[in-house]
């Protein structure tokens, strides 16, 4: 048996939820969620009061999600205003620069935090932003970022951010996905001592839109960018701009915001959240599995082009008044002591980050972490990928120095919030398992093939969820068919995950992966299908097929088999190429680890790539290549085989 890690007293006797309310409210969530939800949605204020707390449906073909529905609400004024008048000299955001050599870092109070937003929510008024209109938000970690995000919100206005690791391609398809009015953008955005030209990856994405599109640029570096008519500057229309505005009245069920997300078909898709319940279980999940109390410092690592930084950077934090850092840089710049280094400047109470981070980290060596006074963490998370024990084991030992308990939190782009974690004062740990349902979660498991429900304990299967919770996704942006399709077309009547997961004898879960052609790297989603599709785009491409592969520090790795066309030579000139132009179509993290040329691929006699093939040779395991007589051409497979680029 594994150790396992009980709560500890002092957790316990402070903790928001212990082992004894925890069952209680949990049964509760699930068997009377009116009266549950009814309760805890008041968490937040609410303009007119709902009256209806759920109505959702999973039925095919009818599809339809709405929580407190007929309740008026601004996120914006949740936020901050609520904020102001309690502990306006409080400090909201904490923000931390890419380079603390160079710059200093910033505190912004809740009452200067109102300022911010308000004058930013004024000038997105004046570009002609009103009500229901798309913005999309293209910057550095900085804390305009968040002032746009919360404008946006005070204003009714639906954001939509793009990670400014993405390139000018995937920017402009976002753009015009979303049909935005607005872009809002930076010079450049440092990040781990290098910088990206954010403004001009922004130009050329603006080339292939509308013209009426406007761009708004916030000064980061002062580094010179192009200006063209479409520019405005932010901090010149700052000085003009009005410090107050009324938050617009909204209802729970209007848009909050837009993220992109990969599936395992298609191109990325517009996840939609909307106000009232995603801010509920945003910041309840905020508040219980990190135990948050008032006082406590909050650093989640993520970036704000995830959602992992809008619901645990943003919303969440602030929704319950907390101070809530804002990073900038990458883990290991000027060194790999800088989170710890951060972590004591701040005295972060509660760490927040991904497994990958972790893994890099304990590599380089415990000295780093040891330089650091981390007696102020009292929590530690975890996040976008199962984390492996060995993980686990140095997070807890050397970074937590076995006082800090670790939520291993399980979640999508598309729940809004955390659905399988411990919490923190009523679950005994279990290194590599996000183990128990969230309050209003049903886990269910799915025999795959069959679809029938597997009960009983120590069994496995898919991960679906048997019903809606506040935080749920609602419709893919102008594409609820593809929405129903998706997530509810496997199994009718259950929103699947896309992941394998087991339950254990206890009746922990465990998540193991993902079972379509998703891929995890360094916590990041990507879809297989996107990058090949990126792949054949290039002239020197015939055919091109993507998998994932173990990969010691970003859990999976990209490996993609290209078959190059008649007249071309594969070279290592030719293959750097194609890094170079995958980096360009999509972003620096969907440039392929290892591209193996391969003159066919395997297919069944009907056309059809079999990957699981692929993924067995990727993964070295060719002893379980199972049945590949149904291979039209199965010598293929051996040249592939021999040929396998040796990775990690
Ligand atoms: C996929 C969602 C929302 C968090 C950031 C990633 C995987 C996420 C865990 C975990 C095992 C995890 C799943 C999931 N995942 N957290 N604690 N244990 N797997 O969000 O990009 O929407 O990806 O990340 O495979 O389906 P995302």
């Amino acid at each position: 048996m594994p150790k396992t890690y009980p709560p500890s007293a002092k957790t316990i006797a402070n903790a928001h939820i212990t082992a004894e309310n925890y069952g209680p409210m949990y049964e509760q969530s699930i068997n009377d969620p009116d009266t549950f939800w009814g309760e805890h949605g008041k968490r937040v204020d609410w303009i007119k009061p709902y009256t209806k707390v759920k109505n959702t449906s999973f039925e095919p073909g009818n599809v339809d999600i709405k929580w407190f529905e007929d309740g008026t609400l601004n996120v914006s004024a949740n936020c901050v205003d609520r904020h102001v008048e309690t502990r306006g000299d409080q400090t909201a955001i904490i923000w931390e620069p890419d380079d603390p050599n160079t710059t200093e870092s910033m505190h912004i109070t809740y009452a200067e935090l109102q300022v911010h937003v308000c004058k930013m929510a004024n000038i997105l008024q004046s570009l002609g932003v009103s009500k229901g209109d798309r913005v999309v938000l293209y910057l550095p970690m900085i804390p305009e970022a968040a002032y746009a995000m919360l404008a946006c919100a005070r204003i009714g206005a639906i954001h939509s951010i793009v990670f400014a690791g993405f390139s000018a391609d995937a920017l402009g398809a976002r753009i015009n996905g979303s049909d935005a009015k607005v872009v809002i953008t930076a010079d450049h955005a440092p990040r781990g001592g290098r910088s990206t030209p954010l403004k001009s990856n922004a130009d050329a994405a603006l080339l292939h839109c509308k013209e009426s599109v406007k761009c708004l640029v916030v000064k980061r570096t002062g580094e010179q960018t192009t200006w063209t008519d479409r520019d405005y500057n932010y901090n010149d229309m700052l000085l003009e701009a009005d410090d107050y505005q009324k938050p617009q009245e909204m209802n729970a069920e209007d848009p909050l915001f837009i993220l992109y997300t990969s599936g395992s078909t298609g191109q990325p898709k517009g996840v939609v959240h909307t106000t009232g319940g995603y801010l509920v279980y945003a910041s309840m999940t905020h508040q219980y599995t990190f135990d948050y109390h008032d006082g406590d410092v909050f650093w989640c690592t993520a970036d704000v082009g995830w959602v992992t930084g809008h619901s645990y950077i943003v919303y969440g934090p602030l929704a319950n008044g907390a101070t809530t850092i804002m990073f900038e840089g990458v883990p290991t710049y000027p060194d790999a002591g800088r989170f710890w280094e951060v972590c004591a400047k701040h005295k972060v109470n509660q760490f927040y980050t991904a497994p990958t981070a972790i893994r890099a980290l304990m590599g380089a060596g415990n000295e780093w972490v040891e330089k650091h006074d981390l007696s102020d963490l009292r929590l530690l998370g975890s996040v976008g990928e199962p984390i492996n024990p060995e993980a686990w084991n140095w997070y807890n030992d050397v970074v937590g120095k076995g006082n800090c308990p670790i939520v291993d939190t399980f979640w999508q782009t598309e729940t809004g919030g955390h659905m399988l974690t411990p919490l923190p004062g009523a679950t005994t740990l279990k290194p590599g398992a996000a183990q128990q349902p969230f309050f209003g979660v049903k886990p269910v498991v799915l025999d795959p093939q069959s679809g029938d429900v597997v009960h009983g304990n120590d069994v496995e299967g898919v991960l679906c969820i048997g019903d809606s919770w506040p935080g749920q996704m609602r419709t893919i942006y102008g594409d609820h068919e593809r929405f129903e399709k998706t997530y509810f077309g496997d199994y009718a009547g259950y929103y699947f995950s896309g992941d394998g997961c087991k339950r254990d004898e206890d009746g922990d879960y465990w998540v193991t992966g993902r079972v379509d052609d998703v891929i995890n790297v360094s916590g990041h989603r990507m879809g297989t299908a996107e990058v090949e599709s990126a792949l054949v785009a290039h002239v020197a491409v015939a055919e091109a097929a993507v998998v994932g592969y173990p990969h010691d520090i970003k859990g999976q790795g990209i490996y993609a088999y290209v078959t190059l066309m008649n007249n071309q030579e594969p070279s290592d000139e030719l293959r750097k190429e194609l890094e170079k132009w995958v980096r360009a179509e999509i972003g620096p993290i969907a440039k392929p680890d290892l591209i193996q040329w391969a003159p066919g691929l395997p297919k069944t006699r009907s056309g059809k790539i079999m990957r699981r093939i692929l993924r067995k040779i990727a993964e070295d395991d060719f002893g379980a290549l199972g049945d590949t007589s149904t291979l039209a051409d199965p010598s293929v497979v051996d040249d592939l085989i021999e040929n396998r680029m040796n990775g990690s």
